[in-house]
């Protein structure tokens, strides 16, 4: 088991937990392939999907995870709860603690709004991505899906390109594909790489290259990861015209090219086709985007046995 309550982030995460979690999801996917898709192990706990911000994948492949693990799932979404009267996030956190959950997963806009709850509550608290923190549990998915594909996470080049800015997919990626020694090249215009993103990288310097050339980032690449434009995120213009963006910064099958034979095309979703991606390069033979969202099942029944199987 995870020697540990709460999963906030990668970055406090060792090398040793990510492979624990990676090794159990392993296991754990077979599930999912049974015509019964369901073993007891969370039988008798609550857990409760808490989202402040809107999600298709994350949502729905943590209740999918708990109901295959039989665990009793709750969801509570921003506008079908008290918040919309304006009560707190921590009254809202204490409220669900008083009705005794176990693990609340939650997605919040705030950064840091997990980490806040996890000092407040009795349960364990899950971070399913806060503002322009962290998204833990999309970097194993996505460490899962690569170490499959690739057969390793070190010795690797890895493209991560798009909005980086508002990214905590890049974040968390940033941290846990460092940690294992993949070299990972950053690709943004100058108005989407934040200055804060040196703050990150301190700690693995040798493992990270900051670029505004698409072609030298995809140059040599054995994985590329596209990230979604944050237009909700945006309240002033960081490029002239999406056309334009998609000109320097799109993927075509011209740039994937330039990448190793084998590379792997990789989109945490929802992707806004003709922005930061093309349609046959989504759909296309390196795509491995839904093999991610199979993976995001897996990944998180293993950490929600890790935290609450014991
Ligand atoms: N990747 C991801 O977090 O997708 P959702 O917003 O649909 O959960």
């Amino acid at each position: 088991m995870l020697n540990r309550k709460h999963l906030l982030g990668i970055e406090d995460l060792s090398r040793d937990e990510i492979l624990e979690i990676l090794d159990t999801a392993d296991s754990l996917q077979e599930v999912s392939t049974r015509p019964i898709k369901k073993v007891p192990t969370l039988r008798g706990k609550t857990i409760i999907n808490l989202f402040f911000e809107a999600s298709t994948r994350t949502r729905t492949s943590f209740e999918i995870a708990a109901k295959r693990l039989s665990a009793d799932v709750v969801n509570v979404s921003q506008s079908t709860s008290s918040v919309s009267k304006g009560e707190t996030l921590i009254d809202t956190a204490k409220t669900l603690d008083a009705m005794a959950a176990d693990c609340v997963v939650i997605r919040h806009f705030a950064s840091g709004a997990p980490h806040t709850l996890a000092k407040l509550t009795k349960a364990s608290i899950i971070n399913a991505g806060d503002g322009a923190h962290e998204h833990p549990t999309q970097a194993l998915l996505d460490a899962f899906t690569i170490r499959q594909r690739k057969g390793r996470l070190n010795d690797l080049r890895v493209a991560i390109i798009g909005d980086i800015a508002h990214s905590r997919v890049a974040r968390s990626n940033l941290h846990l594909l460092t940690k294992f020694g993949a070299h990972v090249w950053l690709c943004s215009t100058p108005t989407l790489m934040p200055a804060s993103v040196e703050k990150i990288i301190c700690e693995n310097r040798q493992f990270i290259h900051l670029t505004n050339s698409m072609e030298e980032a995809v140059h040599g690449a054995d994985v590329i990861m596209m990230l979604r434009i944050q237009f909700e995120r945006m309240n002033e213009s960081f490029f002239p015209t999406e056309r334009e963006y998609f000109r320097y910064f799109g993927l075509d099958r011209e740039r994937v090219e330039q990448a190793k034979p084998d590379v792997i095309i990789m989109h945490p979703g929802p992707m806004n086709r003709g922005v930061e991606i093309a349609t046959d390069v989504a759909d296309g033979p390196y795509s491995v985007i839904l093999d991610q969202v199979s993976a995001g099942v897996g990944v998180r029944m293993a950490i929600l046995y890790l935290l609450l199987g014991a």
